[in-house]
């Protein structure tokens, strides 16, 4: 599971997404999808770059808030982050993956946006999952 994140003139902007993906290995690209009304698609568009947050299994209450509505000071009050190389970098994810916004192309109800990527931090850490309705672990004796 995934936080996208921003970070524009307005501050930072995030939503949990699952619809992101790796795209090319040369050039690295990656590409995620992001819906009509996502505020933090307009986030992204503004600022011309994306961060990918891969949340870790301690991370399932940033997924929650972050796939909420509420306010992007209440989503980003939950957590910490920081800015760095302009986007919003959830401090204590598995990993991180910043882009710069390449296209935006239309898929029904939701966008495609792809990214050149810029940097790839990874360090231990499981990676929270999303089946059956739930948030949790690859192995399910972890949950
Ligand atoms: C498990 C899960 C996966 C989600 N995946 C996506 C996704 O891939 N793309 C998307 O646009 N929204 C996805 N959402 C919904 C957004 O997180 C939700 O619409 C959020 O409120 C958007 O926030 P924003 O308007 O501040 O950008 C997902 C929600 C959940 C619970």
């Amino acid at each position: 599971m995934t936080v996208v994140s921003s970070f524009s003139a307005s501050g930072p902007a995030g939503a949990t997404a699952s619809a992101v993906c790796s795209l090319s290995l040369d050039p690295m690209m990656m590409l995620v999808c992001l819906d009509l009304g996502s505020r933090t698609l307009a986030a992204v568009k503004l600022a011309g770059r994306f961060g990918i947050n891969v949340l870790g299994l301690d991370q399932r209450e940033a997924a929650e808030v972050f796939a909420s509505k509420a306010g992007q000071d209440e989503k980003w009050q939950s957590v910490r982050w920081r800015r760095h190389l302009d986007v919003a970098v959830i401090e204590g994810c598995p990993a991180h993956i910043v882009c710069d916004l390449q296209e935006v192309i239309g898929g029904g109800d939701h966008v495609i946006l792809t990214g050149n990527v810029l940097e790839v931090e990874a360090q231990p850490g499981e990676p929270l999952v999303y089946h059956g309705g739930l948030f949790r672990a690859l192995d399910p004796d972890e949950q």
